[in-house]
């Protein structure tokens, strides 16, 4: 091997050292207040942020309290500066994202959840009940229908929430907006972070804000092609692959008999790295990891929904 073969080159960049509850941390020029928490360990919650995607700090549940600076500022996007000094947990900081989660909870379906986020969500005692029971669940399509700026008066009985029936018009996949946090990832994974194809934008403005397609046209009908990389990002499982969606419906989906085998896509020459959730010995969802460097977690629709030659879905 020879001597420049061994050192990885690259333009060597400058470095910002700031404190994060009380901890000196020293991270590159352009990292964000999340990307040194991470360095440190320090747990911040996140639900709009994915490290493939581009940050539109949608959420902020990731708010952290900056020394000097008015408002709550956005960890998962806001980049470092020198002498920074950082609160993560202080009283302000447990109190908004106790709201977030709480105004989400009480809005959305939030049932399947898992992991990391339920955690949080059960840590910082997120109370949903106390808006009050939620109002019942819309009309097929009548969200869809509002128009920005027609705002209603709320009577104060109930808590808004964004239930509606299922979307289901397609064998692929499903859109159950019932859970939509409104992270904004789906738009981002099918525009220009991954699949460029534009499909699904945000709607409306305000509570009434939904992702749509253009003119709200059934998918088929859209200009989506079936990647389901929309799926990939979900956290909430408002988009959910059929084949799910349906063990689901019938009861039959438990996740304490399944196992996920990782292989190689064999439709094309690329090489995408798949992850196959394998339950009965059939393949029920397929996934690609986020840290494969080929996909950063994206598919296209033979790799993500062109399974069905392998075997077949039990009856
Ligand atoms: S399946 Fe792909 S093309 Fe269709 S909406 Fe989702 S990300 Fe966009
Ligand atoms: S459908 Fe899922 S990914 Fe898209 S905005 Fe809603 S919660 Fe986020
Ligand atoms: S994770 Fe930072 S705003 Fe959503």
């Amino acid at each position: 091997m020879s001597r420049a073969a061994r050192f990885k080159l690259g333009v060597i960049k400058r470095t910002v050292e700031l404190t994060i509850d009380g901890i000196s941390v020293e991270v590159p020029e352009g990292a964000t207040i999340l990307d040194a928490c991470n360095k440190l360990g320090v747990v911040t919650p996140t639900l709009c942020y994915l490290s493939t995607l581009t940050p539109v700090n949608a959420c902020r549940v990731c708010v952290v309290e900056v020394e000097k600076a008015r408002v709550l500022a956005p960890a998962c996007s806001r980049r470092v500066e020198p002498g920074m000094v950082v609160h993560t947990d202080s009283e302000r900081v447990r109190h908004s994202r106790k709201m977030v989660f709480e105004l989400l909870s009480s809005s959305v379906d939030m049932s399947l959840v898992s992991g990391e986020v339920k955690g949080w969500i059960e840590s910082y005692g997120t109370d949903a009940a106390r808006y009050g029971p939620p109002a019942p669940p819309t009309e097929a399509g009548e969200r869809d229908a509002r128009h920005a700026g027609h705002h209603h008066a709320v009577d104060g009985s109930v808590a808004e929430t964004v239930a509606q029936p299922v979307k289901i018009d397609n064998d692929l996949y499903v859109r159950d907006y019932a859970r939509c946090i409104l992270c904004y990832k789906c738009v981002e994974a099918c525009g220009e972070d991954a699949q460029n194809t534009f499909a699904i934008a945000v709607a409306g403005r305000g509570f009434d804000a939904r992702i749509a397609t253009e003119f709200d046209a059934p998918l088929t009908d859209s200009a989506c092609v079936y990647c389901g990389n929309c799926i990939g990002v979900c956290p909430t499982g408002a988009l959910m692959p059929k084949s799910e969606y349906d063990l689901r419906q019938q009861g039959r989906w438990d996740e304490a008999r399944q196992k996920v085998t990782q292989t190689v896509c064999s439709f094309c020459g690329v090489g995408c790295n798949l992850d196959l959730t394998v339950q009965d010995n059939a393949i029920v969802r397929v996934d690609s990891p986020l840290e494969h460097s080929v996909t950063r977690g994206h598919l296209c629709i033979k790799g993500r929904f062109g399974f069905q030659h392998v075997q077949n879905l039990p009856d």
